[in-house]
């Protein structure tokens, strides 16, 4: 099965990871190694080119996001969403009992149209933001000004950044400046550690300690932070592997181009395909033929895209030859 669903790398961590794995083996009859904990903290700093006060490592950055949406339960916030947008924070929302809001990109270039934004939300609104979206894949703020504004219109303006070594944007500096925003980060796609569960949120020291005021202790294993510790040691390799998954990003976005299919600018390491006919149903026959995939049925406005996530060259043409054969199947491609 090629595994184009989730936006995993497609490439394996650095061998440091590997390496300081199984060292942090031999300290895991404790619940905590301190030393490690601020190794972590001081990379991450360092990485963010943010004090350490203003730096807080997750067991993932989805977990951020469900404190987040707790923090706004708690507070009697409203929590607002946008649509398309990360599809799991659906599922965040339910968990942390929260009625999420949602507010809808414009079409067709799905991009956010900040004046209607404005009139949206209010002061006693949590904002969240992809940037770039996910499943869209584009970047939706580029200007910090912009961000200064939604800011202060809102109570606590939340921007995902799971994507930022692809996208090369970030409004982390602005934390030292806005007390009410909150950037989240994940280590998850570039540092390719999806399974380490690694994320970090960058915020004023006063939101850090909001926000972990709602967790418990030791909550990310000794094993994660080692692996987080070697990966942001060899910035090398990510620098690599996002080379690589961009220079397959153009490559396959040209050829899907090229059956006349849209394909939406992607800022991350996966694309967003306009095929003409359900989505769902070529992620279905795809997968049939070994390639995973992944399509929404809601919102509408997405129901003929697929998401498709860049993996090894060969899984990339496998990809690339199933989708022809599905869509002249289907009848959207000529023979
Ligand atoms: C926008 C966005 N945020 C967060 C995540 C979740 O990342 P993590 O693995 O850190 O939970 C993803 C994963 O696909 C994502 O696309």
């Amino acid at each position: 099965m090629a595994r184009l669903y989730l936006n995993e790398s497609p490439f394996p961590p650095s061998p440091r990871v590997v390496e300081e794995l199984a060292r942090s083996g031999y300290v895991l009859n404790r619940y905590y190694d301190r030393e490690l904990w601020n190794k972590l903290i001081k990379l991450l700093s360092h990485y963010a080119k943010l004090p350490r006060e203003y730096v807080s490592p997750y067991p993932s950055s989805s977990e951020a996001l469900c404190k987040l949406l707790r923090l706004a339960r708690r507070e009697r916030l409203r929590a607002v969403s946008l649509r398309p947008g990360f599809h799991a924070m659906k599922d965040f929302a339910r968990v942390e009992d929260v009625e999420l809001e949602y507010f809808d990109l414009e079409l067709p270039s799905f991009e956010l149209d900040v004046d209607k934004l404005l009139k949206t939300v209010d002061e006693n609104t949590m904002l969240f933001i992809f940037n770039p979206n996910n499943p869209t894949s584009n970047v939706l703020i580029r200007d910090p000004s912009i961000v200064r504004e939604i800011a202060s219109r809102v109570r606590i303006l939340v921007i995902d950044e799971a994507y930022y070594e692809f996208s090369g944007i970030t409004f982390a500096p602005l934390v030292k400046e806005l007390g009410n925003l909150v950037i989240v980060r994940t280590m998850s796609k570039a540092f390719c550690l999806a399974g380490a569960r690694v994320g970090y949120v960058l915020a004023s020291p006063e939101m850090i300690k909001r926000l972990d005021s709602l967790r418990i202790k030791f909550d990310i294993p000794i094993p994660s932070i080692a692996a987080a510790v070697a990966a942001l040691q060899d910035l090398d390799h990510v620098k690599k592997v996002v080379e690589a998954i961009k220079v397959m990003r153009s490559r396959m976005a040209r050829e899907l181009e090229a059956m006349g299919l849209r394909v939406l600018p992607s800022a991350t390491n996966f694309l967003f395909v306009e095929v003409g006919v359900r989505g769902t149903e070529v992620a279905a026959k795809l997968r049939e033929k070994g390639i995973m995939v992944t399509a929404f049925d809601d919102p509408p406005s997405i129901q003929n895209f697929i998401r498709v996530s860049i993996g090894k060259e060969d899984e990339n043409a496998r990809f690339l030859r199933a989708l022809r054969e599905v869509l002249k199947e289907m009848g959207r491609l000529a023979n």
